[in-house]
């Protein structure tokens, strides 16, 4: 019985842990969509995040750009610019945009690049690794978790306390 109100606390814990709000990400930050000046631009950007399925990605652009989604590697690398193999993508447009893409599953590797002309040679790319949030890997902790955490661990402390006496 003591280990069953053990057991069930750290499930408790761990669902609190892996249940967080979806993250929104603006590619590129203010310099949105667009071909950068350095090629590994998107690269860098996209190397501090952590990904998961269900965040927004928010593309910004002004121009003639679009967005091909795939999850061949050999595609991405020689910038393939067919439509065909695309996961899925977001039409070419010309002028300024906003186009929202939301993270579906399943998780591993998904490319991102621009098809219009040599734009995806010149860095307009990025790839991603799509993790589960009950993956090995879970998200931090939103703020308001902590304190049903602390909760949760005094409780368990207690109970503990109690278990010994
Ligand atoms: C993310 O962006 C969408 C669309 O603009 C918005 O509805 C949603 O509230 C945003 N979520 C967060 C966590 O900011
Ligand atoms: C680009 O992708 C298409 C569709 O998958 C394929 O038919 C074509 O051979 C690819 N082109 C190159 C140069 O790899
Ligand atoms: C595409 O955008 C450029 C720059 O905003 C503009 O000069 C051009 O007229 C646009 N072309 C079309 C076909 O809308
Ligand atoms: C925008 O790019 C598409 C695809 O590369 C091309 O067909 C179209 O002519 C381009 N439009 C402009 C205004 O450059």
């Amino acid at each position: 019985m003591g280990f069953n109100l053990i057991g069930s606390s750290i499930f408790a814990m761990i669902f609190i842990i892996g249940v967080t709000e979806a993250t929104n990400y603006t590619v590129g930050d203010s310099f949105g969509w667009s071909v950068p000046s350095s090629k590994s631009f998107y690269t860098d950007w996209a190397s501090t995040k952590k990904f998961f399925v269900g965040d927004n990605l928010i593309f910004n652009w002004n121009g003639n750009h679009s967005i091909k989604i795939t999850m061949k590697t050999i595609d991405y690398e020689s910038c393939n610019s067919s439509w065909f193999d695309a996961l899925t993508y977001l039409v070419t447009k010309n002028g300024t945009a906003m186009s929202i893409h939301t993270i579906d599953a399943p998780i591993g590797y998904r490319y991102f690049y621009c098809i219009v002309g040599n734009h995806c040679e010149l860095g307009q790319k990025f790839s991603i690794n799509v993790q589960s949030h009950s993956g090995s890997s879970p998200a931090p902790a939103p703020a308001p978790s902590f304190g049903i955490l602390s909760a949760f661990l005094s409780s368990l402390a207690v109970y503990f306390f109690t278990l010994t006496r």
